[in-house]
C-alpha cells in the first residue's frame, strides 16, 4: 500500500543562510553573517578551510582568488597572511548594484571569531571542505565545538551540525563523538536528469548521519518523501528563488540552505 504523505511542520523548518545573507553581502564575512541573522536565519552556513598553521577559517573556496585579493591555495598561508587579505571589495566589482563602502577590507574570519562574535546559543551548520587536503582537520574542529560549548548532552542538544561531502570525514566525526549531528552532502552532476536514492543508501546515511542535503533541481517529491520515510532530515541546496522554495515546502523538505534567508523567511510566515 501507498503509505501516507509526509509534510512539513512549518514551524520546524530550518532557514539555513548559506555563507551568510550572501546573496546581499560578501559571502563568509562577519557582516553577512550579521545579516542572516537579522533576516531571521536560523543558521549560520559556515564552511571551512585551514592556514597553513592549522587554523580554521571560513571560506569555500581552497584557492583564494575568487572571494579575496590573494593568489593561491589557502593551506599555503599562515593565519596573518590571510588575515592581510581583502574578502570583501570582490562582491563590489562583481555585483555593482549591490556594491556598499563597508565591504571593502572585510577580513576573512576564523572560526573562533565567528563562534565568538555570534555565541555559544546561536546555531552553525559546519562544513569540512576539503578534508582529504588537511589533515586533524575533524579533531581540530571538535576541540573547538567543546570549547565553545556547541556540543551537548545529546544530538538534540548540540547547537552545531557538521556537514560534509566526505562520507570519511563524517564518519570519522562519528567515531570521534556521537553527539554531533551529521548532514551528508550529495551532488548530482546532471541536473536535467531526475536524481533518486535508494533505501539502502538512505540505510547507509542513517547509521552515522541525521540527514542529507543536496543540489535542488534534480530532486522532486518521490524523492524528497523517500528520504522522510527514513525518518531522515532533507536541506537542499542552494535556493535562492521563492517559486522553488515553495515547491520543496510542499514536498516535504525540513530546511534548505539559501542566500537569500529574508526571502525563505518570508514564504515561511505566510505558510
Ligand atoms: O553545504 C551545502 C552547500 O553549501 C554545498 O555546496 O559548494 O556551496 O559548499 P557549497
Ligand atoms: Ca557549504
Amino acid at each position: 500500500a501507498k503509505s501516507a504523505e509526509i509534510k512539513t511542520d512549518v514551524s520546524e523548518v530550518l532557514n539555513i543562510s548559506h555563507r551568510g545573507a550572501s546573496g546581499h553581502a560578501p559571502e563568509h564575512t562577519i557582516l553577512a553573517y550579521q545579516l542572516g541573522e537579522d533576516m531571521q536565519g536560523d543558521y549560520i552556513e559556515i564552511d571551512l578551510q585551514m592556514t597553513k598553521d592549522g587554523e580554521l577559517v571560513a571560506l569555500h573556496d581552497e584557492t583564494l582568488e575568487r572571494t579575496t585579493n590573494g593568489t593561491g591555495l589557502v593551506k599555503d598561508y599562515t593565519l596573518a597572511e590571510i588575515k592581510k587579505l581583502d574578502a570583501g571589495s570582490w562582491f563590489n566589482e562583481k555585483y555593482p548594484d549591490k556594491a556598499k563602502k563597508e565591504y571593502v577590507g572585510l577580513t576573512v574570519p576564523t572560526f573562533d571569531e565567528v563562534i565568538e562574535k555570534f555565541g555559544k546559543d546561536n546555531k552553525y551548520y559546519i562544513e569540512t571542505k576539503s578534508p582529504e587536503v588537511y589533515p586533524g582537520m575533524e579533531e581540530k574542529l571538535l576541540e573547538k565545538l567543546h570549547k565553545h560549548g556547541l556540543v551537548g548532552k545529546d544530538k538534540e542538544a548540540s547547537n552545531a551540525i557538521v556537514q560534509s561531502f566526505s562520507p570519511e570525514s563524517l564518519k570519522k566525526m562519528h567515531e570521534l563523538d556521537k553527539n554531533v549531528p551529521l548532514v551528508q552532502l550529495l551532488w548530482y552532476e546532471d541536473e536535467s536528469k531526475l536524481a533518486t536514492i535508494t533505501d539502502e543508501e538512505l540505510k547507509k546515511y542513517k547509521e552515522y548521519t541525521i540527514g542529507v542535503g543536496m543540489n535542488f533541481a534534480p530532486i522532486d517529491k518521490t524523492y524528497v518523501q523517500k528520504v522522510r520515510e527514513h525518518d531522515l532530515e532533507i536541506h537542499p541546496y542552494t535556493v535562492n528563488e521563492k517559486e522553488d522554495m515553495k515547491k520543496l515546502l510542499e514536498w516535504g523538505v525540513t530546511g534548505m540552505f539559501t542566500n537569500f534567508p529574508d526571502r525563505l523567511e518570508e514564504i515561511l510566515e505566510e505558510s
